[in-house]
């Protein structure tokens, strides 16, 4: 595969060259018809207590040697700065089922075992208020998930009132000795998770008293800040579990609760549970089995939106794919609970036909945040003490910061086909944007891993001349970033003309770019 791979890719000198016209791919793209805004939200991250993600990833402490700003590190803030971030989902994950929140604020911290990973020592060091400063130092909302598992309606409503209350209650005047008077603004609250599996193995009766329950009062309190309540939503491809959550919704009347979200979990696993496709030196076959698998996520989301929109015909509320990502076998070596991959350019292909997908469905889909953020699953970032690496999934959400707040265009393509033994992928996924600008941003993945995909693009109505951005490609679909080489697979700057509203260009192998056309 390597050898392969690599051959085409020193042939086409890893550049972009003219579209050679006898077999290029027609794509158009109608620029008049703005369609539904792809919310930045959907662009949203996941960091659970989990592994090395909070603590090593994240947090080091005020005394570390490792350079922190209050004890969260510098470098990884940084790195995520420049993905202009939307949100962070914390604490869990399963472990939102089991926190308290009371552990993680005030000069002391009561340590707990963490019994959903590993049974490790949680010191709670990183807490409620460590989270919002970290969401102040990156740019990002909150999205806090109450523990509707093992907590009561009580403590998340007073975690609410902590966070969110403007007025001098106690919650409120304990959080302004622990430093913070003015109330933090949540964006977003989860009620609960997974509770179909560990969050608590309930039925969908089960959950919707709880849904109503924790709807109704666990509240925010911070008048400039609406904030957005996200239930629990299904993890297959079954319907029960939608059809009970939105049914209780639509039934709800007078002053009861309220949501504005339901969520989806889908993980990309080839070939069984539990992931043990290994995250580095593979072939063809889980190349092709793994993408195949994960464009399943267009269906899943089709058949649960059919049955949200028999209660919801106007998407009042949003499908939010709050878990998603790659899920692969743990490093060899590594601690199992950790949930610690590698992540390649196959990887970050996958995170691009996601977005894609999310995209398209920006009408229901207004928020997903991937799995997870720092040293876990399909990380954007990768940390070992003092180290840090940038994965090539980062770089697909630098490179889609562009089709934040977008509205999407129509795109037209016949996009043929690559096939590896019994799986056969479209060969070309693109999808194309207006931007908050008003400029035009288009994403083009060439999924076959031998051809390069030369590509005739019609922008009736555009009158630029030129076209840039950045293109992912790599010398093979397992190439990763190491700590000992952390830019083997980095985007290259990539350019196009523009000649009578027709854009040119030739993608190589198993490559995605993302372009930008001048104004
Ligand atoms: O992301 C890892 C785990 O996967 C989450 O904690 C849980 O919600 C899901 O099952």
């Amino acid at each position: 595969m390597r050898a392969a791979l690599s051959g085409v890719l020193l042939a086409l000198g890893l550049s972009v060259t003219a579209a050679a016209a006898q077999d290029a791919i027609d794509v158009r793209v109608d620029t008049s018809k703005p369609g539904a805004t792809i919310d930045r939200h959907i662009f949203g991250q996941f960091a659970e207590h989990l592994g090395t993600q909070i603590y090593g990833g994240i947090w080091v402490g005020r005394h570390s040697k490792i350079p922190n700003v209050r004890g969260i590190r510098k470098d990884v803030v940084a790195a995520l700065r420049a993905l202009h971030v939307p949100d962070v989902r914390w604490p869990g994950g399963c472990y939102a089922d089991q926190y308290h929140w009371r552990d993680g604020v005030g000069k002391t911290r009561n340590a707990r075992v963490n019994g959903s990973w590993g049974n490790v020592l949680d010191s709670n060091d990183f807490g409620t208020d460590e989270y919002f400063d970290l969401l102040q130092q990156i740019g990002a909302d909150a999205y806090v998930s109450v523990n509707v598992g093992s907590g009561t309606v009580e403590e998340a409503a007073d975690w609410l009132e902590y966070m969110t209350a403007a007025q001098p209650t106690a919650l409120a005047k304990q959080r302004a000795t622990n430093g913070h008077p003015a109330p933090y603004k949540v964006a977003f609250l989860g009620l609960g998770n997974e509770s179909w599996d560990c969050g608590g193995l309930m039925t969908p009766s089960e959950y919707t008293e709880k849904m109503r329950l924790f709807g109704r009062f666990v509240n925010n309190f911070n008048p400039g800040a609406p904030m957005q309540k996200i239930a629990v939503g299904p993890g297959t491809p079954d319907t029960a579990w939608t059809d009970a959550v939105m049914k209780t919704w639509k039934e709800r009347h007078g002053w009861s609760f309220d949501i504005n979200g339901m969520s989806l979990h889908s993980y990309t696993v080839l070939d069984g549970w539990p992931p043990h496709k290994p995250s580095t030196d593979f072939g063809e076959q889980d190349y092709a089995g793994v993408l195949g698998e994960t464009l399943k996520m267009d269906g899943l989301i089709q058949s649960q939106s059919a049955v949200m929109d028999k209660y919801d015909p106007d998407k009042k509320i949003a499908l939010a794919v709050d878990e998603w990502g790659v899920w692969l076998a743990p490093m060899p070596g590594s601690n199992p609970a950790f949930l610690q991959q590698q992540n390649s350019q196959r990887d970050a292909i996958l995170a691009a036909l996601n977005l894609n997908i999310f995209a398209r469905h920006a009408d229901r889909v207004r928020m997903s945040n991937i799995a997870q953020m720092v040293n876990v699953l399909q990380a954007m970032i990768m940390t070992d003490g003092p180290k840090m690496v940038l994965t090539p999934t980062y770089y697909i959400f630098k490179m889609y910061v562009p089709f934040q707040d977008a509205a999407l265009l129509p795109v037209t393509y016949d996009a043929g086909s690559y096939t590896f033994e019994n799986v056969t992928l479209p060969r070309l996924d693109v999808i194309a944007a207006r931007t908050k600008d008003g400029g035009i941003a288009v994403s083009l993945t060439n999924i076959d891993p031998h051809k390069p995909a030369v590509l005739d693009i019609a922008l009736p109505g555009v009158s630029a001349a030129a076209a840039h951005g950045q293109i992912l490609s790599a010398s093979a679909v397992d190439s990763v970033n190491s700590f000992a080489a952390p830019n083997t697979v980095s985007p290259r700057p990539v350019s196009a003309r523009i000649e009578d509203g027709r854009l040119a260009i030739t993608l190589p192998p198993a490559s995605v770019a993302v372009l930008t056309l001048d104004r």
